[in-house]
């Protein structure tokens, strides 16, 4: 089969990558994409906001299956323009994104479904938010209600920036503070049957320690040697199948990747967040992990059969990948820097080199946004893995980039808790 993937950031590569490794799928078109794509890809342009022409290229270039990476086009109804001309897509309708694309929204749905998160207030005034954050006192959780670029939430002891961030969004969720580590499980689905992956934790803030702003992700590792052994099993009892019911009860069902992030708190689980795709950069550790060919499990959730699919095949050995980001991350990124010595990380063993702010130019690659790289190292356990990530990572130079050297670090530990 032919495949169209629409998106340019290392979560796009590495499902470029996973699905051009499938013996099934002979194409894979890239859209925009990035300069790491088109080694494996052919990239094309496109305007990732625009549903009409996000279909209108699926059928130009006649593919059977098109997997949307990002949230903006999935919220915005490209799945649903996709399915309109017939292609099979994986990704959920703009009704079922919407559990991503309202905070408020998919607090609904958790009432509704029973799922276990955190008390929320849904606040549409000034006067309303203050007393939501007075109610539960710090710390505070003030959520935008809509998309934000992972800009959307802050968190934070600080009341008058708790109100001034409130104030500054419009509709906002104010939630009560979830304390424990955090979890993010990715399960595909197609509407009824759910599919879960192997668990992975990402890390939001820029610095090493968890200093600093949130960033879209700086890193993340797979498996988590510390979590609970029922953990994935409680997580599709109690959070992902009865979110997956209610959406089809509603009459509109969500197909696609579901993403519960999840906090493991003292009272037990606790639902963060939903996501309407696969998150970055998760994404590069679990697919890292994944043995059963990629492009026959998105076509059966894409197409409804997902009940009929065998158990998916997992590595037992570690994935970790560090994010490589440009000077001035998360903040505006410099960009424009030529990268050197992507040859020499992939020469490393155990390690290659996804792409996400990159593009060519001539014979060189630079940097053209503000993750630049996602280097992937794995091995037997985490310890092996991170080592061969930061050793691909010390052959790459990008003037004024920067990256965490934690990531994973304490996940053999005890410590958990970045
Ligand atoms: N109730 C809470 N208590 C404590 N921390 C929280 C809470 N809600 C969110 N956070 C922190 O803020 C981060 C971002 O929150 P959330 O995932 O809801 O926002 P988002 O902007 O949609 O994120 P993403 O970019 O991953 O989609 C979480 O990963 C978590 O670390
Ligand atoms: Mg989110």
């Amino acid at each position: 089969m032919d495949v169209l993937v629409i998106g340019s950031g290392a979560r796009e590569h590495a499902l470029c990558r996973a699905l051009s490794l499938d013996p099934d799928v002979e194409r894979v078109v890239c859209a925009p994409g990035n300069a790491g794509t088109t080694a494996i890809a052919s990239n094309v342009a496109v305007d990732v906001s625009d549903s009409d022409a996000i279909a209108a290229l699926a059928a130009a270039e006649a593919v059977d299956l098109v997997v949307i990476g990002p949230e903006v086009p999935l919220v915005a109804g490209a799945a649903d323009a996709v399915r309109a001309c017939g292609i099979a897509c994986f990704g959920p309708s703009a009704a079922a994104a919407e559990l991503e694309g309202s905070k408020a929204f998919a607090k609904e749905i958790m009432a509704a479904a029973d799922v276990p998160t955190a008390m929320a207030h849904i606040c549409e005034t000034p006067e309303e938010a203050a007393a939501a954050l007075d109610a539960f006192g710090p710390p505070y959780v003030v959520k935008d209600d809509g998309l934000a670029a992972g800009k959307g939430v802050v968190v934070t002891d600080d009341r008058d920036a708790a109100v001034a961030h409130a104030a500054s969004c419009g509709r906002v969720v104010i939630e009560q503070y979830l304390d424990g580590p955090e979890v993010s499980l990715f399960c595909i689905t197609d509407g009824t049957t759910v599919v879960p992956l192997v668990p992975a934790q990402d890390f939001k803030r820029v610095g090493d320690g968890d200093s600093g702003p949130n960033t879209g992700g700086m890193g993340a590792y797979s498996p988590l040697p510390w979590a609970p052994e029922t953990l994935v099993d409680d997580i599709v009892r109690t959070v992902v199948q009865p979110t997956v019911d209610e959406m089809h009860r509603r009459g509109t069902p969500f197909a696609g990747l579901l993403y519960a992030g999840l906090a493991l708190t003292s009272r037990g689980l606790r639902t963060v967040e939903f996501n309407a795709r696969f998150g970055d950069p998760e994404t590069q550790v679990v697919l890292a992990r994944l043995l059963t060919p990629l492009g026959g499990v998105l076509k059966a959730a894409a197409t409804g059969h997902l009940a009929d699919l065998s158990d998916l095949r997992w590595t037992p050995n570690a994935a970790v990948t560090v994010v490589l980001a440009a000077e001035n991350y998360p903040d505006t990124p410099r960009t424009g820097d030529p990268i050197e010595g992507l040859d020499a990380a992939e020469a490393v063993p155990d390690a290659y080199v996804l792409h996400a702010g990159t593009r060519s130019t001539g014979g060189s690659v630079v940097s053209s946004g503000g993750r630049v790289l996602s280097v992937v190292g794995t091995g037997i356990d985490l310890a092996a893995a991170r080592t061969a990530a930061y050793a691909a990572v010390e052959e790459i130079s990008l003037a004024g980039s920067h990256h965490r050297s934690d990531i994973a670090e304490q996940a053999g530990s005890h410590d958990h808790m970045h």
